[in-house]
């Protein structure tokens, strides 16, 4: 992304906060892994959709109409010793010569500057209650302005939250954000492609994960979140990370896995029998998944209800289930009475983009939003039949999910994750190459 971009959108966002306002955001912090271990770092994506900076310990105040700068950052200011450790910095000079910030002080002069440049303002525009210590922290200097009233200080009266105007920026993608996503559901599917060759009876869901793996670094990127490698039952548990067992001969496998690539996340999910070719059984089951996610898909456009994709897949699965004796019909009242989801327990998708689950309302005044160009949503239904269901066992420990990320255009949608292999032939050959 060019700095011109970010600097938009800090100059968009200044517009709205309008004259008067404060705009306060902290970076994210270094998280302790286990004792002096980190967990590798990755800034708060409001932060670096409003500046590309990728370093901790740093504030970014936006002060609209401010005469001395409007647009300032503190960071960790160059440190030989320091730098000589952990790397380079960019500096209060990189701040101002390459983010392109009016004004650029080191993070520990915040407490004596941050007051003088709260005092005078009407409202603070602030994400509250997400960041406990940088809250303590604000409402300190307030407290300070407000003991100075006598003196003639002016403490801000207004506290206004920041995620509705950037979130809502945040949703709708433009082409360079797009473009970015692209490249990484591209990667995404690459790793899916490459895990489908490698699968045989036999290995373990973690030698799968390896392979995933290797094709997420490779492309200079790393795990937007904690990959799913589920054999057999355990394809059944929704958020299933351990991947420690072994892939059977006859059994699916479900992988869920995406990369993030420069801070875009990708999401996909693909089922596909270990041993390469699916069962009658798995055939039939895979089919339902699959019309329901093409249905779902198919509906994608500007000005469709952000509820219509999943109406569109439950009432398909909730039909399918019916045809194959696993649901008692009629399939519209397995909807309607919720037993539905006891084989599909969770909703068809959700926004995505710097996060996997992306910021953004689903709803506006408590009616589903609709769809709009740059928004950009994924596509998942499922289908899960654990042991113990009150169906035919011939069915039990089934587990199926089909994902990919779909992009809202002018006329439509883009599956950015198509290349994945989808349909029963597709991923037979892919996996019999
Ligand atoms: N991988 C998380 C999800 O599909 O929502
Ligand atoms: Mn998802
Ligand atoms: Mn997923």
């Amino acid at each position: 992304m060019k700095q011109e971009e970010f600097a938009r959108r800090r100059l968009q966002l200044m517009k709205m906060a309008g004259d008067g306002a404060i705009v306060l955001l902290r970076a994210a912090s270094h998280k302790i892994r286990n004792r002096d271990t980190t967990y590798p770092y990755r800034q708060s994506s409001d932060f670096y959709y409003l500046t590309g900076f990728t370093e901790p310990d740093a504030i970014l105040a936006l002060v609209p109409g401010r005469e001395q700068g409007e647009q300032i950052l503190f960071c960790r200011d160059h440190d030989a010793r320091a730098e000589q450790w952990d790397g380079a910095r960019l500096g209060l000079d990189g701040a101002v010569e390459i983010l392109g910030m009016d004004d650029a002080f080191p993070i520990g002069d915040c407490d004596d500057i941050l007051p003088n440049l709260l005092e005078g303002r009407t409202r603070v525009v602030y994400s509250l209650g997400r960041d406990t210590s940088f809250d303590q922290q604000l409402l300190g200097w307030i407290s300070r302005i407000r003991a100075e009233v006598k003196r003639g200080a002016r403490a801000p009266g207004e506290f206004i939250s920041l995620d509705p105007l950037l979130h809502e920026m945040r949703l709708k993608k433009n082409r360079e954000e797009v473009r970015a996503m692209r490249k990484a559901a591209r990667v995404s599917a690459d790793a899916h492609i490459r895990a489908m060759r490698a699968c045989k009876p036999g290995m373990t869901e973690f030698e799968l994960c390896a392979e995933l793996l290797h094709t997420f670094y490779a492309a200079g990127g790393a795990c937007a979140y904690e990959p799913i490698v589920g054999g057999g039952e355990n394809a059944c548990v929704l958020h299933y990370v351990r991947n420690r067992d072994a892939l059977n001969d006859g059994d699916l496998v479900l992988i869920d896995a995406g990369v993030e690539l420069d801070h875009y996340a990708s999401d996909i999910s693909r089922t596909f029998p270990v041993n390469g070719r699916f069962t009658a059984r798995q055939r039939e089951l895979y089919s339902i998944v699959l019309k329901a996610q093409e249905e779902a898909i198919a509906c994608i456009a500007p000005g469709v209800a952000w509820e219509e994709p999943h109406r569109k897949a439950s009432t398909t699965i909730a039909q399918g289930l019916v045809d194959l004796g696993i649901l008692a019909g009629p399939a519209t009242d397995r909807v309607e009475d919720g037993s539905i989801l006891h084989y599909y327990p969770h909703k068809t998708g959700h926004w995505i983009g710097l996060d996997v689950h992306d910021v953004g309302d689903y709803q506006i005044d408590s009616q589903p939003r609709e769809l709009e160009p740059g928004m950009v949503m994924t596509i998942e239904p499922g289908v899960y039949i654990p042991a113990g269901s009150d169906c035919d066992p011939a069915w039990h420990g089934i587990g199926i999910r089909i994902e990919d990320d779909i992009v809202v255009t002018r006329n439509g949608y883009e599956n950015l994750t198509d290349a994945a292999p989808r349909s029963i032939a597709a991923i037979e050959e892919c996996m019999n190459a």
